[in-house]
C-alpha cells in the first residue's frame, strides 16, 4: 500500500517541542512516510531542541535574521516553501500553533492545493492584536485546515462556533506526550547554572518573558516588579531563562543585573525546562508552553499577560492571570510566597491539556481522513 507522505512545517522553539513527537510517531507507523521541514525562523532555540530529540530536518529554510521583522519572516519563509513542497510531493501538509512560520506553511501548502492538517487548533482570546500576530495567524490556519487536531473540548467549541465542524478532533497536546519522555527524578542538569541551584534551601520562582505585545512599558512593570520581589524575599531565587531577542535581553539585563538571588542564563534546553519546572516552587511567565507544562507537574503559574487563550488550567485552579502591571504583579507574587493555604490551593497536579497519547490520536485522524 502507498504510505501517505506527510511533511511537518516548523520554525520556532515551542513548534518543535510539540511537533518532534508527532514526527517520530508518523515515522514509526508503516502507514506513513514522515518529512520535516524548518523554517529556522529560531536558529539556536530550534537547533537545541533538534539536538535534544536527535532529529535532522529534511528541508531547513534558515531564514532567521536578528531582529526579524513579520514582514521578512513571513516573505522569506514562503518564497522557500515553494521549492519544499515541489520537492517533497506531500499529501498533507502539518503546521503546529500559531507563529508566523505556521501561518506561512498553511498559506504554501493552499497554493499547492495539498490539504493542512492543524496541530493545536481552536485557541482563541479574541482579540486581534493580542496575543500579537498569533490570534490572527491561527484565525486564519482554521480557515485553511482540512483538519483541526484540538486539545481541548473548549478549543473544539471555538471552531464549532466558527462554523468549523468537519475533520475537528479533540486530541489533547502533544507537549504532554513531550513531557512524559523529558522529565526524571535522578535528572542531571546541562546548565552548570542551574547544577547550583539548592532546591531546598531556597524557593525557586522560574520566569520567562518574550512576547511581542509585551515589548515596552508592560515588559518595563514585569522586569520592575520581578527586581521588587527579589529585593523583597532574600530566601527565593528567581532564574530567568532569557529568550534571545534583542529586545528582551537588553530588558532583562537592564532591570535585573546585581541582584544577587535573580540568575538570568541563556535559554536552556527543553529537558533542562521540564527538569527545572518539575523542581521550582512558582512559575511567572507570559509563555504559552509554560501555562499548559506546569499545571501538570503541578506548579502554580502566574501569567504575566491580559488574557490567555488557555483558560483550562485556570479554571482547573492551577494557573491566574496576574496582568501587566506591576502593583498587580507584586500584590499576587507575595500572596503566594507569603500565604501557605493560597499556595496550596494552586499547587496540585491538573492534567487539562491531555493525557500524553496526543501524537497517536493525531495520527490515527489523519488515517481516517485518507480512508
Ligand atoms: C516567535 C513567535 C511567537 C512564539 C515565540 C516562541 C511569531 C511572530 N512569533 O516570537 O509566537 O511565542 O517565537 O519563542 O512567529 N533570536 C535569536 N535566536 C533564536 C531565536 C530568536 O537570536 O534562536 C532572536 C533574533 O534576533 C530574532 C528575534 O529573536 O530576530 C525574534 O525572533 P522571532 O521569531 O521574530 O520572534 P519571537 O519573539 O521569538
Ligand atoms: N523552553 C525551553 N527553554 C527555555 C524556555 C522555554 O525549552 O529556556 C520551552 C518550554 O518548556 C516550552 C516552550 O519552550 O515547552 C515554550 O516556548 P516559548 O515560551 O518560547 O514560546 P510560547 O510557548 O510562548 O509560544
Amino acid at each position: 500500500m502507498k504510505k501517505l507522505r506527510v511533511l511537518s512545517v516548523f520554525g520556532t522553539r515551542p513548534e518543535a517541542i510539540k511537533m518532534i513527537p508527532l514526527v517520530r510517531e508518523l515515522a514509526r507507523q508503516e502507514a506513513f512516510e514522515s518529512l520535516c521541514a524548518v523554517t529556522a525562523q529560531h536558529r539556536q532555540m530550534l537547533d537545541s531542541v533538534l539536538d535534544i530529540f536527535g532529529l535532522k530536518p529534511d528541508y531547513d529554510l534558515d531564514i532567521m535574521e536578528s531582529r526579524q521583522s513579520l514582514f521578512t519572516i513571513t516573505a522569506k519563509a514562503l518564497t522557500g516553501m515553494e521549492g519544499v513542497l515541489a520537492a517533497a510531493k506531500p499529501d498533507l501538509v502539518l503546521v503546529h500553533g500559531d507563529t508566523s512560520t505556521t501561518f506561512v506553511g498553511a498559506l504554501a501548502a493552499f497554493y499547492g492545493k495539498i490539504p493542512v492538517g492543524h496541530v493545536e487548533a481552536g485557541l482563541r482570546t479574541y482579540d486581534k492584536y493580542s496575543p500579537f500576530p498569533e490570534e490572527m495567524n491561527r484565525c486564519l490556519v482554521s480557515r485553511i485546515a482540512a483538519l483541526h487536531f484540538c486539545p481541548t473540548e473548549a478549543n473544539v467549541e471555538n471552531l464549532r462556533r466558527e462554523g468549523i465542524t468537519q475533520g475537528v478532533y479533540q486530541t489533547g497536546n502533544t507537549v504532554i506526550d513531550a513531557l512524559q519522555t523529558t522529565v526524571k527524578e535522578d535528572y542531571t542538569f546541562a546548565e552548570s547554572a542551574l547544577r547550583e541551584l539548592d532546591f531546598e534551601k531556597k524557593r525557586v520562582i522560574l520566569v520567562t518573558c518574550h512576547r511581542r505585545e509585551n515589548y515596552g512599558q508592560p515588559m518595563e512593570d514585569i522586569l520592575s516588579a520581578l527586581a521588587e520581589v527579589a529585593r523583597e524575599f532574600d530566601d527565593v531565587e528567581l532564574v530567568y531563562p532569557v529568550h534571545l531577542s534583542p529586545v528582551v535581553q537588553e530588558a532583562a539585563h537592564r532591570h535585573l543585573d546585581g541582584l544577587p538571588n535573580v540568575r538570568l542564563i541563556p535559554p536552556v534546553d527543553v529537558a533542562d525546562m521540564h527538569n527545572l519546572m518539575a523542581r521550582c516552587h512558582l512559575v511567572l511567565t507570559d509563555s504559552g508552553g509554560l501555562q499548559e507544562e506546569a499545571p501538570s507537574l503541578g506548579k502554580p503559574v502566574l501569567v504575566l499577560r491580559r488574557e490567555t487563550e488557555r483558560p483550562e488550567a485556570v479554571i482547573a485552579g492551577t494557573v491566574k492571570l496576574a496582568g501587566v502591571k506591576k502593583e498587580d504583579i507584586l500584590a499576587m507574587t507575595r500572596e503566594l510566597l507569603t500565604d501557605e493555604g493560597a499556595y496550596a490551593a494552586m499547587a496540585h497536579a491538573a492534567n487539562p491539556y491531555g493525557d500524553g497519547t496526543a501524537c497517536r490520536r493525531i495520527a490515527a485522524a489523519i488515517q481516517e481522513y485518507f480512508s
